[in-house]
């Protein structure tokens, strides 16, 4: 009889279902990462994307992400189940346009706004715009536009966010105009501030103005620390990819200055509108793309650093800062080129760490997208003991093969900073067609040396490969040089 009452209790309870919200699925543990004390898990919490080009973790506890088509989504981050909640249909997506950046309103109780950018095409033109909508009855509605901007093929940035003082922080992209960096009437590549409903802020550096810093080629990530600190990650050409930590009214060089201020005309520009340099510049590039701030202690090893995702470097990158958030002093590499592409990261409130891939863009790498793709993977401490045969991931130190520090110290003695040689015994790389033209003829020139009439070119067969690769591409895309990449392995072929 007993027996009998069980039973018809769980076909009661089963057929009614479960509530909602109690049910939990178990995501799918996909790897593990070993950190100097901490051991964490990396879950998929959403596959089956399409370029989810910004993350964002909201107050309400949901993680808002845009893809690049068109679609806003809300994703539960503990079952990975996804809220569609606006789709735009005028959206110009080709390459890197499309819907871009998105930020959800710190105080969404009584704010419940979320801000997004993306591109149009009008006739033949490209615009960027800033967008306002409410979040009402589980969607996104009353669109409004804040403030159209030029737009083009790429260089459209951009990053948005909300400030520790309630403003609306968006950094824009150089349209792909050199002259539009250094000019302040133009609102291409800068960060701009404005009140949140489009207007201009009163207390804004340049009076009348929504520019707040200027001088960025292409900001592909935007981050506030607890300590009110601004932080963008930007892609720099050929050479020299950024992380800035951005002061009101600060000119940041572009694109009369590339990466640090160190060559001699970029020195005097320096002083002449004192520039801020990068914390921080990598060549050969990296393509640095989402950045956000860690101040949890959860994971004490990335307690107060930047996360950043890399495009090209296939990577995420834990960026140490010192106490006053001035400085980078310790660099990681985490995942390398085990997830492709990854276009942005993101904190959640208890600590995890959300990061997502960009194998479905226009430029996915060799034996890429992997099954799956896109997927958003949730980085968060494994609470289950470690069992010993199981290894995590192990974390890298970037390799110090710094294209420009190798030039400086074995090349620039003789073919001097600016590339501009000594007239009449050491040539110029500027505008050689040797050191832009054929790769094995530049190549076999640097490794066995030169002896001409009046001086001799050392012989650098001592260099390793990468070493070699790294100089040979800075000198090659340094000074107006232009010239396609080398590969290390070339290199190898030609010893
Ligand atoms: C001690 C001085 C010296 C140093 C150091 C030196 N070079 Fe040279 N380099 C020369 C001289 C001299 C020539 C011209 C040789 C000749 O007469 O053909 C030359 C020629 C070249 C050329 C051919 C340019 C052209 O248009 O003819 C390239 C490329 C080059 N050097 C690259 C490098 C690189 C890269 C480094 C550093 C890794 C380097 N050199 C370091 C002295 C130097």
């Amino acid at each position: 009889m007993g027996r009998y009452w069980i039973l018809m209790l769980s076909v009661l309870l089963f057929s009614c279902g479960e509530p909602r919200t109690s049910k939990k699925t178990r995501l799918k543990i996909v790897d593990h990462l070993e950190l100097e004390h901490t051991f964490l898990q990396v879950e998929e919490l959403v596959t089956g994307m399409d370029v989810p080009w910004d993350l964002e973790f909201g107050q309400d506890g949901f993680l808002w992400v845009t893809e690049q088509a068109g679609k806003v989504y809300r994703i539960d981050q503990e079952t990975g189940e996804k809220y569609l909640v606006l789709h735009i249909k005028d959206v110009f997506k080709k390459r890197t346009t499309g819907l871009l950046g998105i930020t959800v309103h710190p105080d969404f109780a009584r704010h419940p706004f979320v801000f997004l950018n993306y591109t149009v095409k009008r006739d033949s033109s490209i615009f960027s715009r800033l967008m306002k909508y409410t979040y009402a009855h589980h969607v996104l509605t009353k669109p409004e536009l804040l403030l159209e901007i030029n737009g083009n093929t790429g260089h459209n940035g951009s990053r948005v966010k909300i400030s520790p003082d309630g403003k609306l922080i968006w950094a824009t992209g150089d349209a792909h105009d050199n002259k539009n960096a250094q000019d302040l009437k133009c609102l291409n590549g800068k960060v701009l501030r404005l009140n949140i409903d489009g207007s201009i802020p009163a207390d804004n550096p340049y009076p009348g103005s929504y520019v707040w810093a200027l001088g960025f080629r292409n900001i592909q990530g935007l981050t506030y620390s607890t300590g009110g600190k601004l932080y963008t990650s930007e892609h720099g050409d050929a050479i020299e990819d950024e992380v800035n930590l951005i002061e009101p009214g600060r000119n940041y060089g572009w694109s009369n200055i590339e990466g640090m201020h160190d060559l001699p005309e970029e020195k005097w520009f320096a002083q002449q509108w004192k520039t801020i340099e990068p914390l921080r510049s990598w060549t050969p590039v990296i393509a640095p793309s989402g950045l956000d701030y860690y101040g949890s202690n959860e994971i004490p090893e990335w307690h107060n650093s930047l996360l950043m995702t890399t495009l090209k470097g296939q990577s995420l990158r834990m960026l140490k800062l010192d106490d006053k958030g001035g400085e980078i002093t310790d660099e990681w590499i985490y995942f390398d080129k085990r997830y492709g592409r990854l276009r942005d990261v993101c904190v959640g409130n208890d600590g995890a760490v959300f990061i997502s891939t960009s194998n479905r863009d226009w430029n996915p790498g060799p034996g890429f997208p992997l099954k799956g793709d896109d997927r958003i993977l949730k980085i968060s401490v494994s609470r289950a003991l470690k069992p010993d045969a199981l290894r995590g991931h192990i974390p890298v130190k970037p390799a110090l093969v710094d294209g420009k520090a190798l030039y400086t110290q074995y090349c620039a003695s003789c073919h001097k900073e600016d590339g501009k040689g000594v007239e009449g015994i050491f040539p110029a790389l500027v505008n050689s067609t040797i050191v832009t033209g054929r790769a094995t003829t530049l190549i076999h020139t640097v490794l066995k040396g030169k002896s001409g009439s009046a001086q001799q070119m050392p012989a650098f067969g001592f260099l390793p490969d990468a070493e070699l690769a790294a100089v040979l591409n800075y000198i090659r895309n340094s000074w107006g040089n232009k010239g396609m990449e080398i590969q290390k392995e070339q290199i190898n072929q030609k010893r």
